[in-house]
């Protein structure tokens, strides 16, 4: 059984390198996860692979069924995940296709099932005040180190409801808040992942200045060519990752 999952998010439905040993659709009491759980052989070890918004792509972030995912994964043995989240960077030192490792959240989305307390469990108050595993965060920077690859160690991850993009003065909000980097789909992931007792770091690749932070209006095109870009930096770290 794998020790390790990535959850690919937008841009990595499918993970080129991974030698595929078998597929299992598995079903949770939250229902089914957003693609059948892929494992294989990356860099020599046994990982699970799981497409967050499906396969082929087509689950917007408020619809990816959160505790299925987390609850699959922990079913198959996974004691470790690492998360792939595209995101747009407020902070102007992380320009498109820039890798960051965020060291915290802010949550900003709503109505969606965050949590695995309901009628059958009962209520347990995590600690969360460091989100992310610092095993995980350390292991990705020196990977990034040692591929040569530079990243931003630290950051603060905003996650918004989308799917649209912000408004620029929700990104001056969001800026006052402390917010480095934004997404969708960052939580609740880690959250329900906590709960589980799941180490869990996300590797976050800039695919676009935030709103209001660039000149002109944010494109797909823009987005998809910096996803092209850093996609091959986000794979080669945890290639690297995975291996040590
Ligand atoms: N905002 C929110 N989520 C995102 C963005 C953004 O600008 N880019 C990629 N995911």
């Amino acid at each position: 059984m794998p020790n390790i999952a990535i959850i690919g998010g937008t841009g990595l439905t499918q993970l080129a390198g991974l030698t595929l040993t078998e597929q299992k659709s598995v079903e949770t009491p939250y229902g089914t996860p957003s693609a059948p759980i892929r494992i294989g052989q990356l860099a020599e070890q046994e990982i699970a692979f799981l497409a967050r918004h499906g396969d082929p792509h087509q689950l917007a972030p408020h619809q990816v069924n959160y505790r299925a995912n987390i609850f699959a994964l922990k079913t198959l043995g996974v004691k470790a995940i690492y998360a792939v989240n595209a995101v747009g960077a407020i902070n102007s030192t992380m320009p498109p296709a820039h890798v960051v490792i965020p060291d915290q959240i802010i949550d900003y989305s709503y109505g969606r099932e965050h949590t695995f307390c309901d009628e059958d469990r009962s209520v347990e108050h995590i600690d969360f005040t460091y989100p992310y595993a610092d095993t995980l965060r350390k292991a990705l920077i020196i990977a990034a180190e040692q591929k040569g690859i530079s990243c931003t160690k630290s950051g603060v991850y905003g996650c918004t409801q989308g799917p649209r993009l912000e408004t620029k003065a929700e990104i001056d909000r969001l800026e006052r808040d402390g917010v480095d980097i934004v997404g969708m789909t960052g939580m609740p992931e880690a959250a329900l992942a906590r709960e589980l007792g799941l180490e869990y770091a996300s590797i976050a690749l800039v695919v676009n200045m935030a709103a209001g932070r660039s000149a002109g209006i944010i494109t797909m095109d823009d987005i998809k060519q910096a996803l092209e870009e850093g996609i091959v930096k986000v794979l080669a770290i945890l290639s690297q990752a995975i291996a040590h």
